[in-house]
């Protein structure tokens, strides 16, 4: 893989923020604020795998596009269900194939816009309109230039270097935990959209504690103990833990009843937590006895993140006549609603003139793990 450079950041800061947990500092002020800083992770970091979103997100036969990084990516499923990854922009004069950040749409085929060439799903090229008795036109040569895309229990990941380790490497150890709640089976049942004026680390972190949630959650208290659980270090691309759930609950919800069932094949351990995980950069997972909710979190300026929240639940479930998810999608868009709200007054406090990095309490050594990532990451390599 090509070197990394430097992120534009303060070298010194950096080293404070690598300094022993208990001794470190925050990132600098300017990895929130700076668009050089955002312009060097989408060059560098959302370089590499990065997750955007559910396979299901796509039917048989569709397509829809996403913003990654600083260009858009177009995913494509055949007839048979093939996923394929493509920069979306037209072999002709490079206009966009589908708004990126839009609904999935079905089609036989992938037609511009502008002028009308067409694509397969595989992105070779059908037809471009008038160019019959062009006698040096290569359709062979105009297909779609690809991206590639892997699948991991359901979510896509895109990796718009091409060189990154496999997918399996970022993901590590991570795979064990996932495992077992089967979550490429299972079928989404809502998906919010949040637009937050927050950069998206900010998110990110307060998601790593819950050092807050006695102060802001007073519903996701009732459930969970807000000092419960434990942050677990293993191999891979991710950082997370687990929180318990109160004795007696089967689930976060604002009664802690399940309107659903346990997964089959979790254990004691998996069927009274709940494991929250950051795959890094952009997917949160958030792993219940029985629901998994997902947000992928796209950048869209320093201060400007779009979230997509989707809530998933076993196959059967789900086909049940009269099933209804509001009992874990109504308490996390409240429990979402108050996280977004605290993480913009973090992004306007810390616009604030003498804003310095602060310390971290005993309890965000969840959020220590994520910061030092980003630490070494900005060091470059
Ligand atoms: S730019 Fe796509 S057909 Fe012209
Ligand atoms: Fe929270």
């Amino acid at each position: 893989m090509r070197p990394t450079p430097p992120a534009p950041l303060d070298p010194d800061q950096l080293a404070l923020a690598l300094r022993p947990f208990g001794e470190s500092r925050m990132l600098p002020r300017d990895a929130y604020l700076s668009p050089e800083v955002l312009d060097w992770e989408r060059r560098h970091l959302f370089e590499g795998w990065m997750c955007l979103g559910r396979e299901s997100d796509i039917p048989q036969g569709g397509m829809r596009a996403e913003s990654v990084g600083d260009y858009g990516v177009l995913l494509t499923r055949d007839r048979d269900g093939v996923l394929r990854g493509f920069e979306n922009a037209c072999r002709h004069r490079g206009h966009e194939l589908l708004p990126c950040g839009g609904a999935s749409t079905e089609a036989k085929a992938i037609v511009c816009p502008y002028h009308a060439w067409s694509y397969r799903h595989d992105g070779s090229l059908i037809g471009a309109p008038h160019f019959r008795e062009v006698e040096s036109f290569d359709p062979g040569a105009l297909s779609l230039k690809p991206v590639r895309v892997q699948q991991w229990h359901g979510w896509v990941f895109v990796d718009r270097s091409g060189e990154a380790p496999d997918l399996t490497q970022h993901i590590g150890e991570l795979e064990g935990i996932v495992a077992d709640y089967d979550a490429e089976s299972l079928v989404t049942c809502e998906s919010h959209v949040y637009d937050v004026e927050a950069n998206w680390k900010v998110i990110v972190e307060n998601y790593q504690e819950c050092y807050h949630c006695s102060m802001i959650h007073p519903e996701l208290c009732k459930v969970t103990p807000p000092d419960s659980g434990e942050n677990i270090e293993l191999d891979g691309n991710w950082v997370g833990g687990w929180m318990e759930l109160r004795d007696g609950v089967e689930t976060m919800s604002f009664d802690g009843r399940s309107g659903g069932v346990a997964m089959a094949r979790l254990d004691q351990q998996e069927r009274t937590t709940v494991m929250y995980v950051a795959v890094l950069p952009n997917l949160l997972i958030s792993l219940h006895p029985d629901y998994v909710m997902s947000h992928q979190l796209v950048p869209l300026s320093p201060d400007r993140t779009r979230i997509t929240c989707s809530w998933a639940f076993p196959p059967d479930v789900a086909a049940r006549e009269g099933f209804d998810p509001a009992y874990a999608v109504d308490f996390w868009d409240l429990t979402n609603r108050q996280d977004w709200s605290a993480c913009e007054s973090v992004q306007r406090g810390m616009v604030t003139p003498h804003f310095e990095a602060g310390p971290l309490a005993p309890d965000e050594d969840g959020v220590y793990h994520f910061v030092t990532h980003m630490a070494r990451a900005y060091q470059g390599t």
